[in-house]
């Protein structure tokens, strides 16, 4: 665990109270801020529906789920912390009018991190006066869950303020990678808007229908993907000759493939094709019962790979 004892949250939606359970659950008291009248108790129904999750993967050994406390400002709730989680609504004169409201309140050695998935950094420094301790800080839904954090600081970022979210991060159980260069959607969300499109294109084109896509990807891609990153695994696909030996033997496929691959846009009647395909392959399932079972998969898979780490 950092030195950081007391964190804040800004924000408490999807995002804010994901990031909520996990900061308790780490043994530091967390003040929240957020406009909404039921805020406080959606996140207080959140925290403890998430903990048994967490404490199926080992995270909440020094947590304490009461160590919440409810401010009545952004001002009120940053003052005093050490680590400060930004989870507003992905609309840039918000998060500049929350930046500038706090930006007087804030510890010198706080670090604020901003959840934001399609905003880029420089956007977003545009509303602090000095924006030497913003970072991004970005999660992958639900963060109190899935390890990726991509962290991102420029020139205008102190130093010390990316080493610190980033060992902040890890202390979570987080694993971060760091954003070398500003681009719409960072990396993650890219490498599956990629994928997805794919996806859209072979269901429009017929090839299949939206169930057996998704499950190409779940049985196949997808469960060697929770392992290994595409790379490293394709430098295993063409024997000890390793990653060149495989691009020697598959360059012209792969060029092939990419010339041939789709680009669908997502219009209405698109989304209403996909929303049809879904039913039917999900026999109608809500998205609570669904949003279950992602969840058990994902603990469980975690804790699969996390038991092969171990016995290295
Ligand atoms: N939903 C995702 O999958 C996801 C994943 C990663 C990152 N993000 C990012 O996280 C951020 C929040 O997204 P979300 O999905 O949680 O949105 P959300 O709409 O669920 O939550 C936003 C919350 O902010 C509150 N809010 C509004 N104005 C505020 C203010 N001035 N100060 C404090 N709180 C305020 C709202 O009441 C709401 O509870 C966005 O930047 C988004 O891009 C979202």
């Amino acid at each position: 665990m950092t030195s950081i004892s007391h964190t804040a949250v800004l924000g408490a939606g999807v995002i804010g109270a994901s990031w909520t359970a996990l900061f308790l659950a780490s043994g530091r008291s967390v003040a929240v801020y957020d406009p909404d009248e039921g805020a406080e108790a959606r996140v207080k129904a959140y925290v403890e529906q998430a903990w048994p999750a967490m404490s199926a993967l080992g995270l909440t050994e020094r947590g304490n789920p009461d160590r919440v406390t409810f401010c009545k400002t952004a001002r009120e709730a940053a003052a005093g912390a050490g680590f400060i989680q930004e989870n507003v609504p992905e609309r840039l004169p918000v998060k500049h009018a929350l930046f500038a409201e706090i930006e007087s309140v804030l510890a010198p050695d706080a670090v604020i991190a901003s959840s934001a998935s399609g905003l880029t950094l420089g956007q977003m420094q545009a509303g602090w006066q000095n924006p030497g301790r913003f970072v991004l800080g970005h999660p992958f839904n639900p963060p109190h869950l899935i390890p990726l954090v991509e962290v991102m600081g420029n020139s205008r970022t102190d130093a010390d303020a990316v080493e610190t979210a980033e060992a902040f991060y890890a202390g979570l159980g987080k694993v971060t990678i760091r954003i070398n260069k500003e681009v719409p959607g960072h990396v993650a969300n890219r490498l599956q808007a990629a994928v997805w499109r794919e996806a859209i294109h072979l269901v429009e084109s017929g090839v299949a229908s939206v169930g057996d896509v998704d499950t190409a990807m779940s049985a196949g891609p997808g469960l060697r993907w929770a392992a290994m990153g595409p790379t490293t695994l394709f430098g295993l696909g063409a024997g000890p000759g390793g990653l060149a030996s495989f691009c020697d033997h598959f360059a012209g496929t792969f060029n092939g493939w990419w010339d041939d691959l789709g680009t669908p846009q997502l219009t209405a009647e698109t989304a209403q094709r996909l929303s049809d395909g879904l039913a039917e392959a999900t026999q109608g399932a809500p998205v609570s019962e669904l949003s279950a079972r992602r969840d058990a998969m994902i603990v469980a898979i975690q804790q699969a790979l996390r038991a092969v780490e171990d016995s290295r």
